[in-house]
């Protein structure tokens, strides 16, 4: 019943200040949020490598309204490749972008996404790693499956996310299982129509493992997005069914959610990424998080509370 309330106001530009303003706030953005800038991240990336895991790293921020501060995220991702490269970190980050953040709601947006993402993608490639966009609303889908195409034709190992809970992901599954594509299948985490999504939680986990199971069977490089224990499982024996090695696939999870599943998971021998999100403008990002959890919500109340 929160989720979707929640994740309304995370469109809120109201809400967006007051939450950002209220006292207690940062407290719980700090659970999620790895830091403001690349240096405060980079001792997580460093403890992450230290712990057998390997990261993919999001410069937060979405919902832009100018090209300038499309370029602007641009830029704070080549900065973040440029401190990868210098720290010899390129082979154990690699990047989660969203394309919102690059321009792609303003006019002429698919162009100005894929104008300012190939330069990351082209930064990351140059230092051994690379990119995997984000899903967002259903309504951004197409321009980004054209754009994740588009990037692949000189960057084969660029990755791309699907969500369980749209129908048309089942299609969208079957087309990018092939070989050389590296897929992350997650969940969802946004408020879509009864028109386009499941809307009930069996629904979505029963989708999310034909999809999984189609991802596992194909050639492509299937990335398992879920703090889910039931579909963490059942990732572990579809990939045994499929005849897949550990190396070829792995588990993600969200920085602050389940971090003891991460050792564990990394310490059996499975190749685990956490998705690692830094940055100032964390609104939309946090929202999400609250929407998915209302325990959260009720910490969050009480931090503010007693602030
Ligand atoms: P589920 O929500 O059923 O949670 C299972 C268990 O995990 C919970 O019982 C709880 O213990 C724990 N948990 C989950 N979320 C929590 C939270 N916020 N706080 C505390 N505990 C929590 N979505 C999207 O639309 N586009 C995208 O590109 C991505 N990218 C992405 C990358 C990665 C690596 C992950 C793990 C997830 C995403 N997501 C995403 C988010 C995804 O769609 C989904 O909303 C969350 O992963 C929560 O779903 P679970 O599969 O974890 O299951």
């Amino acid at each position: 019943m929160l989720g979707p309330v929640i994740l309304a106001a995370s469109r809120s530009d109201k809400m967006r200040r007051f939450i950002s303003a209220a006292p207690g706030t940062k407290q719980v953005v700090d659970r999620f949020i790895a830091g403001e800038t690349v240096d405060q991240v980079v001792p997580v990336i460093q403890d992450a490598a230290g712990k057998g895991l390997e990261v993919t790293l999001d410069v937060v921020g979405e919902d832009i309204t100018t090209p300038e501060q499309a370029a602007a995220a641009r830029d704070a991702y080549l900065e973040l490749v440029g401190r990868l490269k210098e720290l010899g970190l390129g082979t154990r980050a690699e990047m989660s972008v969203k394309l919102s953040m690059f321009g792609q709601a303003l006019e002429g947006g698919h162009e100005l996404a894929l104008a300012n993402v190939r330069p990351v993608v082209e930064a990351a490639d140059a230092i051994g790693t690379t990119v995997t966009l984000d899903a967002e609303d259903h309504t951004t889908l197409d321009s980004m499956f054209a754009i994740h195409e588009e990037l692949r034709k000189d960057f084969p190992q660029t990755g791309c996310v699907i969500q369980s809970y749209l129908f048309r992901t089942e299609a969208d599954a079957r087309r990018l299982a092939a070989a050389g594509s590296r897929v992350r299948l997650v969940k969802g985490a946004y408020k879509e129509p009864a028109s386009v999504a499941y809307q009930n939680k069996p629904e979505i986990d029963k989708a999310y493992v034909r999809i999984l199971r189609t991802l596992m069977q194909g050639e492509g490089y299937p990335m398992i997005g879920s703090h889910d224990p039931r579909l963490i499982a059942i990732g572990q024996e579809l990939a045994r069914q499929a005849g897949r090695k550990l190396d070829e696939y792995e588990f993600q999870m969200l920085y602050g959610i389940r971090s003891e599943e991460h050792v564990r998971l990394a310490a059996e021998g499975h190749r685990m990424r956490v998705y690692t999100a830094y940055g100032t403008d964390w609104y939309g990002y946090f929202m999400r998080r609250l929407a998915e959890k209302p325990a959260n919500l009720l910490f969050f109340g009480r931090s503010v509370l007693t602030k």
